[in-house]
């Protein structure tokens, strides 16, 4: 292999040709990869901001991906991963423990709500979810139910790219291709008053909620008997918070019908909602709860499946049918464990529910009130999405996908002014959560600029 220079002086044309030609981004656009645009390298991670090759700051208005929650360049985290790695790095967890592992766990049976006492570690969201449904399955062959295998999402939601969570997964671009998908996937709709599919007002409740109707009469269509769990996340999307009696109907269907419930916490947990774990807001208490992303801080992979006291007694007498090789590894210990006393240690899960506030109070009053394109604003904690609409009237979308021009302008412009973000339809904001005034301020300002010139010189159009 030969060696790059990657400092100031190596040939960034070559170096950006190189990572076009090799390196394949998940979840980008060919077409797009050929631009000649050095922008797409970073080199260094500090506070909450990126540096790229050329040496330009950007604020990291998407904490990496909804992950770098304790912030980038914590020297504390590397330290003590590495002094671990030295000592000890990986044995295999079906046989041994670990002291990180035996920590971790404790810590978080601790931190998650309700009675969540025993947890299954894994590398990453999409595994931890897989995890949780196959758990789910196997609880209720345990407690003589062996028909409920059925599983239940939200249209709209993410949960994931393996074969079992895309098949749970809305969005079409994510699962259309990939036919057949899991049997066993259903779907409902999702709580989104924006965009009611009955076209229905909130106006407290007159809706009667439709969107729990919708649960209510799938699990009457596919037979109580057959389903195994609901999987959910606290919030969608950024900003698709649900009407207040939401989630204590839903959970009440659920129990009634012996179905678990599965939060998905893998995007909304470890503080991202100002609460440690986003479903504390509605004051349910969950089953199952999958974990992964701020986990460990974003420094090292890993994931991680709590699961409820009554779970884990069904498994008494017999074992979990699942195993992955890098389950419980000491460096993911670790970083999840520094990154937990980091977050304590500087309140950052409170800092989060105060800076939510600010970010909510400044985007209503400089980007809804000045920006007719400004379709809905939604929020909870620092977790935003940002609807752009054609007009406010319409609600119409301005097209499909992050290939769209529109898309393609909006994110070139934000970059331009230094704020690493994605954007389209719906532009999302999750910052590190150390984020303070000021840099919401910057992000503010940089989105005021950036779409003002959007709705005044619309040359995308064209492009
Ligand atoms: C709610 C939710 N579940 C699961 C996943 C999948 O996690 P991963 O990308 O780590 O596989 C994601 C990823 O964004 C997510 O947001």
């Amino acid at each position: 292999m030969k060696e790059k220079d990657t400092g100031p002086e190596a040939n960034q044309e070559d170096l950006w040709r190189d990572a076009a030609r090799h390196h394949w981004l998940q979840d980008h656009y060919g077409a797009d990869q050929a631009v000649d645009d050095l922008s797409r390298i970073m080199v260094k991670g500090d506070g909450i901001h990126l540096f790229d090759v050329q040496g330009k700051r950007y604020v990291d208005a998407i904490a990496g991906l909804f992950l770098m929650n304790i912030g980038h360049g914590q020297e504390e985290v590397a330290d003590a991963v590495s002094r671990q790695l030295k000592k000890l790095a990986y044995v295999n967890s079906g046989a041994y423990s670990t002291l990180p592992a035996t920590e971790l766990s404790r810590k978080l049976a601790e931190i998650t709500p309700g009675d969540l006492s025993r947890i299954f570690f894994c590398g990453g969201g999409s595994e931890a979810v897989e995890i949780a449904l196959k758990m789910a399955r196997q609880y209720h062959h345990l407690r003589g139910r062996p028909n409920k295998s059925k599983i239940i999402a939200r249209r709209g939601q993410y949960h994931g790219s393996t074969y079992a969570a895309m098949s749970l997964t809305g969005p079409a671009r994510f699962r259309g291709i990939f036919e057949p998908h899991d049997p066993q996937a259903r779907h409902v709709e999702r709580p989104y008053c924006y965009r009611c599919p009955w076209e229905l007002e909130y106006d407290g409740g007159a809706c009667d909620l439709q969107c729990v109707k919708d649960l209510e009469r799938l699990i009457k269509f596919e037979g109580a008997e057959t389903i195994a769990a609901f999987i959910a996340t606290p919030v969608s999307a950024g900003n698709q918070v649900p009407p207040p009696e939401y989630w204590s109907r839903v959970r009440d269907i659920l129990q009634e019908n012996e179905i678990l419930f599965i939060d998905d916490e893998v995007l909304c947990g470890f503080g991202r909602l100002g609460t440690w774990f986003g479903i504390e807001h509605f004051d349910i208490e969950p089953d199952i709860v999958t974990m992964a992303k701020a986990l460990t801080g974003g420094y090292i992979p890993g994931g991680a499946v709590a699961a409820s006291e009554e779970i884990a007694e069904a498994f008494a007498d017999d074992t979990f049918h699942h195993g992955v090789t890098y389950a419980g590894h000491t460096a993911t210990m670790v970083s999840a464990l520094k990154s937990i006393e980091i977050m304590e240690r500087e309140s950052i899960v409170q800092n989060a529910a105060e800076m939510g506030g600010y970010l909510h109070r400044r985007a209503m009053e400089v980007l809804y009130e000045k920006h007719p394109t400004v379709g809905y604003i939604g929020s909870l904690g620092l977790l935003m999405g940002i609807e752009m609409v054609q007009d406010r009237e319409t609600k119409k979308q301005w097209a499909k996908g992050r290939d769209h021009p529109y898309a393609q302008a909006l994110t070139a412009k934000l970059r331009d002014r230094g704020l690493a973000i994605r954007a389209g339809n719906l532009i999302v904001l999750s910052p590190p959560l150390t984020i303070d005034r000021a840099a919401i301020d910057e992000i503010i300002d940089i989105l005021d600029e950036s779409i003002t010139e959007m709705e005044e010189k619309p040359k995308w159009r064209t492009r």
